[in-house]
């Protein structure tokens, strides 16, 4: 177990760290899940510490997850809302006192507190992907305090830790772990891709056999995709893809059906700037819908994931979300939500130290 590089990291995506870190962290997670479990407060570990959160999009999970999960470690989280505070910027989208440059924003709160973590995707950066990812690593680059993804246009990376613990809380680890990320039909278009991708990422990253589903249009990165082959080979797991619904569910343990933006609705010159291009492709798979016919194709014990929140009656029925106890398969999705506050516990105690 690696105990000793984390302080002062920042996190910004899973490739930061390394797979032997990706376990630290998991493992920190887990006793202090186990910590919480048997009321064995923990709250020295960061005692009078500081988080910044910048909330550009809205949330349920993320914002309670780290705001919770700094009380329990003895800290304090502030929400930062963009449009109450001067709407932190780069260079060249700078707007007369309604923005104030992020190098500015970055040095500022860096002398007050003890770490800063960001949301933003989609409007606020119009679609550009990376470009959300780009203002992060540019607070990065100005603060010396850890900078924290809480998701952005690529990644989200403690969604995807808290999607792999629960794996592990399931199977008892990765080897032979048949692991489907999927898109499913919303008839919302505004979905990031940041969950497939970091939930791929990780499941190659620790020896899963992965596969990929998704109709032609609804393509993930392609740097990404490389990574997932590297890592798939580098840990002996696997990665595929098939464009069948049915056929990336059949025999799987892990099923996470959700939807992801596609390929059009980014501006150039990933796509076209087109919602309406991109909502025709989304209806022409409206049938791209997790059932419990469907989990019937699954292993017997397969768990449902979702990230949440889940477009009930479109990307999932209500019996497959509902059905949290067994016999048979099962949705683990509160779990899954309660681990995100156990991951981020776990990293913020280890790079905020
Ligand atoms: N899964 C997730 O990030 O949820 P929120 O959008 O509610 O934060």
């Amino acid at each position: 177990m690696k105990t000793t590089s984390f302080k002062g990291r920042d996190f910004l995506a899973e490739t930061d760290f390394t797979r032997e870190e990706i376990e630290t962290v998991l493992t920190v997670a887990e006793q202090l899940k186990k910590d919480r479990a048997m009321n064995n407060y923990h709250d020295q570990l960061l005692r009078s510490k500081t988080l910044f959160m910048i909330f550009y999009n809205q949330s349920l999970r993320t914002r309670n997850s780290f705001e919770a999960g700094m009380t329990q470690l003895g800290g304090h989280a502030h929400y930062l809302d963009p449009d109450k505070i001067y709407k932190p910027a780069l260079e060249g989208r700078e707007i007369a006192y309604t923005t104030e440059r992020v190098s500015d924003v970055a040095r500022v709160l860096d002398r007050m507190g003890d770490a800063i973590a960001i949301r933003c995707y989609g409007d606020p950066v119009d679609w550009e992907y990376g470009g959300a990812h780009a203002m992060l690593k540019e607070f990065a680059r100005w603060a010396d305090i850890p900078v924290l993804n809480m998701e952005d246009d690529i990644y989200h990376p403690f969604q995807g830790l808290a999607d792999v613990l629960t794996v592990k809380d399931k199977f008892g680890g990765y080897k032979g772990v048949k692991f489907t990320m999927s898109w499913a039909y919303s008839p919302s278009v505004h979905k990031p891709r940041a969950v497939p991708q970091s939930a791929i990422l990780y499941a190659t990253m620790l020896g899963m056999d992965v596969t990929l589903a998704h109709p032609k249009g609804m393509e993930l990165a392609p740097d990404i995709m490389e990574q997932c082959k590297t890592y798939a080979d580098a840990a002996g797991g696997s990665f595929k893809y098939t464009d069948n619904f049915e056929e990336g569910v059949e025999g799987a343990h892990v099923v996470y059906p959700k939807a992801w933006c596609a390929t059009p609705i980014f501006q150039a010159p990933v796509g076209e700037n087109d919602p309406k291009k991109t909502k025709e492709i989304f209806d022409a798979h409206k049938d791209w819908k997790c059932t419990a016919d469907t989990m019937k194709l699954a292993h017997k014990e397969a768990i449902y994931l979702h990230c949440l929140p889940a477009d009930r009656g479109y990307e999932v029925s209500n019996e497959v979300m509902d059905k949290t106890s067994g016999p048979g398969w099962t949705s683990a999705i509160f779990d899954q939500a309660e681990n995100r506050l156990h991951v981020q516990k776990a990293v913020m105690s280890l790079v905020m130290q």
